[in-house]
């Protein structure tokens, strides 16, 4: 019995940590507008390139890494870099799942 409940407790633990993880498109379409990426990624997030890049077509694990590392400074840009610091975890989980959403 203590290891099945043990089992259970794990895949409860696995689950939870998924549903966590998966961000909310709608929330990320709002803060896409709000935070004013629309403003230079334009609607739909189609670009205008060479510019601003294109990020319609781009997976969920492409901006969810790009934005934490133009948050943390490892990848540069001034522009991106001040567009990224005010942004949460879950901006960034919500933003990927709605730029994901459009593929
Ligand atoms: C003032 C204009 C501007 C705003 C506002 C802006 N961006 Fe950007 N963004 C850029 C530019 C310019 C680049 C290209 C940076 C580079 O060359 O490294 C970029 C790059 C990116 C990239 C990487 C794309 C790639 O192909 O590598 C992502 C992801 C991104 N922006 C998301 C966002 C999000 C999300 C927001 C809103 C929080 C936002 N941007 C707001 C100008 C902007």
């Amino acid at each position: 019995m203590k290891i099945l409940s043990t089992v259970v407790m794990a895949a409860a633990l696995i689950v939870s940590a998924q549903a966590m993880a998966a961000g909310d498109p709608a929330k990320g379409k709002a803060t896409f507008a709000a935070k004013g990426c629309i403003g230079c990624h334009g609607a739909g997030a189609v670009g205008t390139p060479p510019t601003y890049p294109r990020l319609k077509g781009r997976d969920a694990a492409f901006i969810k890494e790009n934005l934490t590392n133009f948050r943390s400074g490892k990848r540069k840009n001034p522009t991106m870099n001040a567009m990224a610091a005010s942004l949460t975890d879950e901006d960034i989980e919500n933003l990927a799942a709605y730029i994901d959403s459009l593929r």
